[in-house]
């Protein structure tokens, strides 16, 4: 959102004025910036039009996906931060709607096809970042952004290989998600005389006992991302951490017996998911749990967040373990965000930047979002109780990357993926998922 319109306003109502009084304008009609999915195009024309290169130059357009419940909160958390630190910035609010970014990065990809990059945008540390935007030499390195604000001793070393390449660093983190969280709605799970599940074997156990009790859906699932969310959780907990990792470095093989009984596994699993699952955001879905109309979800810990925000509190509105079978494992994601080649406002950029990589924008931020703080220097105390297991949890587990997420394939491979998912997501045929998904790694993966 807009913090400070107040020079753009001005030309507005000159311009409204000299239409009023008969003269012509070429200037669009007033733009409404306070929506949360907010489409800057108009605004950002008649500021092209109309402003100094001055007032150009104070200003800055960021791009990211967070416009729901506690992602735009935490957003604005930080959008603060920064209103404090560059107060005579502008900020622009680009967020396009749509969990896990699936609208607002074809968006991104049609702008900067057209050449209109905005100032800054979120990307997923990883292949996304790397076999995707720096592929594409889209983007500028930020080296000097770690060095001027001694980033590298804050920023876990775990990431850093994630968001270089030829030692050039590429994006500033500003968070660390958890991708493989079991959320459950503790009273449903008590009534019923349900434990938390541990391994695979005793979740179904679980919701067959559900199912028995009258919960025909007892696994919350929203639209195709969500099941790709899920997928690779359940594939890290039927292979392991090390034949998981290995589907990702050209190592393992995507026709093996063991990927053969993942994909069962997963089959299996969507025989306990809610029918209208492809209708619902993931909001939707998280929201069933804490409603007591289904008793799991899959879900990263951004869905923590909105618990908070929609009221619900830890342990009495909601509880969290590891995905069943995946306990140890940290399957991780970072958001970050990047510096394009001839960013339109490159200093305002990177005063973002600059807020966004340290600890005032991240313990801002965080606490809100659901997620723990890329730097290592945070303030515990601002943490809620889920978020200091996670804090815990990521300094202790073992460390994977998430597929729907942007860690471990970069944006052609994970785009066979979906779509092999999604074909299986229709006829059910496991056969023909696992032959699409080692023609994918042949085609654009790490088999090639
Ligand atoms: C992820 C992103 C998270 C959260 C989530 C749901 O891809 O990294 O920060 O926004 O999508 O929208």
């Amino acid at each position: 959102m807009s913090r400070k319109l107040t020079p753009f306003i001005l030309l507005l109502l000159l311009a409204m004025l000299l239409a009023a009084c008969g003269g012509t304008t070429d200037e669009p009609e007033t733009t409404d910036t306070t929506d949360t999915a907010v489409d800057t195009t108009d605004t950002e024309e008649a500021m092209d039009e109309e402003m100094t290169e001055e007032e150009m130059a104070q200003m800055v357009e960021v791009f990211s996906w967070w416009t729901g419940g506690g992602e735009a909160a935490g957003l604005e958390a930080m959008i603060g931060v920064f209103a404090e630190k560059y107060p005579d910035i502008e900020f622009q609010n680009a967020a396009v709607a749509g969990g896990a970014g699936t609208n607002a990065r074809a968006v991104l990809a049609t702008r900067l096809q057209a050449g209109d990059a905005p100032d800054s945008w979120q990307g997923h540390a990883g292949q996304e970042l790397i076999g995707t935007y720096v592929a594409a030499d889209q983007l500028e390195p930020v080296n000097f952004l770690f060095e001027e604000n001694g980033w590298l001793d804050v920023m876990p070393e775990t990431l850093i290989p994630l968001i270089s390449q030829d030692g050039n660093i590429y994006s500033v983190p500003v968070n660390i998600h958890r991708a493989n969280v079991l959320w459950y709605n503790p009273t449903v799970l008590s009534e019923n005389g349900v434990d938390v599940p541990t391994s695979l074997a005793e979740w179904f156990t679980a919701m067959d006992a559900l199912q028995a009790a009258g919960m025909d859906a007892p696994l919350a699932m929203g639209e195709q991302w969500t099941a790709m969310h899920l997928f690779e959780t359940v594939a890290l907990a039927s292979l392991g951490p090390d034949a998981y990792e290995a589907l990702w470095d050209g190592s393992g093989d995507w026709g093996s017996a063991e990927v053969t009984a993942a994909l069962n596994d997963f089959a299996k699993v969507l025989t306990y998911v809610n029918s209208d699952a492809s209708a619902l955001t993931w909001q939707d879905a998280s929201q069933l749990v804490v409603n007591g109309d289904a008793a799991f979800n899959v879900m990263g810990d951004w869905a923590e967040g909105y618990f908070r925000e929609i009221g619900f509190e830890p342990n009495t509105g909601y509880g969290w373990a590891p995905v069943p079978g995946t306990n140890g494992n940290f399957q991780f994601l970072s958001d970050s965000f990047v510096l394009p080649k001839g960013a339109p406002h490159r200093d305002a950029a990177i005063a973002w930047l600059t807020v966004a990589g340290s600890i005032e924008g991240q313990d801002a931020f965080n606490p809100v979002k659901g997620s723990i703080p890329a730097r290592s220097d945070a303030d515990r105390g601002l943490y809620g109780e889920y978020l200091l297991s996670a804090m815990d949890d990521w300094a202790s587990d073992r460390v994977v990357g998430s597929l729907t997420h942007g860690v471990v394939a970069n944006d052609a491979f994970k785009s066979e993926i979906d779509t092999a998912l999604g074909l299986f997501l229709a006829d059910g045929n496991i056969e023909g998922l696992q032959s699409a998904l080692v023609a994918a790694c042949s085609t654009s993966g790490p088999c090639q």
